[in-house]
């Protein structure tokens, strides 16, 4: 079968550009900005875009080439190209995980968009929050938030597993995978990148006609207007780069918002040709997404949401900013039925041109690895990704499910990345990767770059991995315990209402705690005994016993994720080495200038 190319250059950039422009840049980085420092959270995120973002991506740029040039379209193929030891196929497997994995909850977020992008057109919104505006009592603001996070956490089915079944969702999430099915099975050219050259430039397009609506709003509210709103989100906070875990924040934001270290890159650009240029395109398309990030994600929804709603209801995490927010500002904005369907309608095209690059990595090593026809390879992958994103969508109570399938994925994201570094750097050589990446290449990627790639980029990515264990390590393990979250969950029963009761009004959190620790006669950790309570606790029983059977239901989610999670990656793994050992190898061992060009690389 003859191998498959890109149409254009600017066909290859859009395609990684659109891969790149996602959720990430309109929800998650402007939430994550404005809770970690504003502007000062800049300087660590500038720094990780230039010794991580922009180095990693151009190692998968490069990679992703020559890899091509052996055949081969899939991580494992690539890394067992370049290196023929068992590493390499772990870190090829990687690749081919993490996109899958991410898909399975991304596609959820995708269709979510779709649906209140519909429900905004036809009206949805305002029904409802004229009614809520009208019943709320001493304030629209409250009300029309409250209604708008009442309808996003019951359509995402957030208060009971299962429940997103029962919603509309079924359809969205069905039709989200009808599309980025078919634009997968038409292939590179005739599928992703025809349609990301329609896609990018529209969805800029929206997002700047949005940006404009926003930076002419000349209303007042509350002595609050649009440029005290970009002072919110982006007035420095110097002190909290102290921070280490600000640090981190910026790190992962790049990783996700890039989409490096996920083997998308690694995948697209294996479909160049040997002498395509990678050094200019990897970087017009990281500075496509920084743009796209920057000005328009950072620009629209904080300030927005600083004008009409205040500074208290500007939500930090990507759900709640997206989904429970901003349909609250869409209503309060004029014309804002209109922005806010056109809101949701962009982001909604720039997650089809996220999730189908997802796909993509998984279709080549079916073809790659076991020789499927497209046909076949785009069924299998169809049946496992509807098999994964259904159990995410099962269990949606309290996004358990998502939440930490987008945990363990960060992990491996940041083992990934330091996985293709170390190809480059110290398999392939920094220096030979260096002249590599700049054959054909329209710019000079400058020699310095191989000793930021050997030795800076890696030692970062060791720190992240290292600061990344540290801070979430202990809560996410204590997360997975049921005995750990039920105890915790009991208490905190006790502890709400003895916080409610007027003689504790004054204390402070620690002080709090002491006086809970003393009330209930046991410490944190060790389960309440009824007996020797005080009378004006009775009666809470019940409603503790709920609540640590709830919180254990939540842990054993937790673990069911990791296992799932572990097992994904030995089938994937299992796999790899089969297809490695077998075709791949084959194919690699046809190529007649393989053994040659590989010694004279490395
Ligand atoms: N890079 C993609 C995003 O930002 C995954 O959403």
């Amino acid at each position: 079968m003859a191998r498959e190319h890109w149409g254009s250059r600017m066909g290859v950039i859009l395609a990684v550009a659109g891969s790149a422009v996602g959720l990430g840049n309109f929800l998650r980085f402007p939430g994550t900005a404005v809770n970690n420092g504003g502007g000062a959270f800049m300087v660590p995120y500038v720094i990780s875009f230039l010794l991580l973002g922009i180095p990693i991506a151009w190692c998968e740029w490069t990679i992703g080439r020559l890899g091509g040039r052996y055949g081969q379209n899939n991580g494992p193929g690539i890394m067992f190209a370049l290196w023929r030891r068992a590493p390499a196929k772990a870190i090829g497997t990687l690749t081919l995980v993490i996109p899958l994995l991410v898909y399975m909850y991304y596609v959820l977020l995708e269709a979510l968009c779709l649906r209140f992008a519909v429900h905004f057109f036809t009206g949805g919104f305002s029904e409802l929050f004229d009614k809520a505006a009208a019943a709320g009592e001493g304030g629209a603001t409250v009300a029309v938030v409250e209604a708008s996070g009442d309808f996003a956490a019951k359509t995402f089915g957030m208060s009971e597993n299962g429940a997103m079944y029962g919603t509309s969702m079924l359809w969205y999430v069905l039709f989200c995978f009808l599309v980025n099915f078919i634009i997968v099975y038409r292939g590179v050219s005739r599928g992703i990148e025809k349609f990301c050259k329609v896609a990018m430039p529209l969805l800029i397009g929206c997002a700047v006609v949005i940006l404009i609506r926003v930076l002419t709003l000349d209303e007042e509210v509350a002595g609050r207007t649009i440029s005290g709103g970009l002072g919110f989100m982006w007035n420095p906070d110097w002190a909290r780069l102290q921070d280490p875990e600000v640090w981190l924040r910026a790190a992962g934001q790049i990783f996700f918002s890039l989409s490096v270290g996920f083997g998308l890159i690694l995948c697209y650009a294996s479909y160049l040709r040997p002498d395509d240029d990678v050094a200019l395109s990897a970087l017009s398309a990281s500075s496509t997404n920084e743009f796209c990030e920057v000005v328009l994600g950072g620009l629209i929804i904080v300030p927005t949401a600083f004008l009409f709603l205040g500074p208290g209801n500007t939500p930090d995490s990507t759900f709640a900013l997206g989904f429970f927010t901003v349909p609250a500002i869409m209503y309060f904005m004029p014309g804002g039925a209109f922005f806010g369907g056109m809101w949701f309608g962009l982001l909604f095209v720039a997650a089809v041109t996220s999730s189908i690059s997802m796909l993509q990595p998984a279709i080549a090593f079916l073809e790659d690895g076991f020789g499927m026809k497209r046909r076949s390879s785009v069924v299998v992958l169809g049946l496992f990704t509807t098999f994964g994103a259904a159990i995410v969508m099962y269990f949606s109570m309290g996004v358990t499910a998502l939440d930490f399938t987008d945990f363990w994925c960060e992990f491996m994201m940041i083992l990934a990345a330091l996985g293709q570094v170390i190809i480059f750097g110290w398999i392939v050589g920094a220096k030979k990767g260096v002249q590599e990446a700049n054959r054909g290449a329209a710019l000079r990627i400058p020699a310095f770059m191989a000793f930021i790639i050997r030795y800076v980029t890696p030692a970062f990515l060791l720190i992240v991995l290292g600061l990344w264990c540290f801070f979430n390590g202990p809560d996410r393990l204590r997360d997975m315990s049921p005995t750990i979250k039920g105890v915790a969950a009991e208490r905190g029963v006790y502890a709400a209402k003895i916080a409610g009761r007027s003689e504790y009004a004054d204390l402070d959190e620690s002080a709090m705690d002491a006086k809970v620790t003393e009330i209930l006669g046991v410490a944190e950790g060790v389960p309440v005994s009824a007996e020797g309570l005080p009378d004006w606790l009775g009666g809470l029983e019940d409603a503790a016993a709920a609540a640590h059977s709830e919180a254990e239901a939540t842990a054993n989610v937790a673990r069911f994720v990791f296992l799932g999670v572990l097992l994904v990656f030995i089938v994937v793994l299992v796999l790899s080495d089969i297809a490695c050992r077998n075709r791949i190898k084959r194919m690699l061992d046809q190529v007649p200038d393989h053994k040659a060009s590989m010694e004279a690389l490395s």
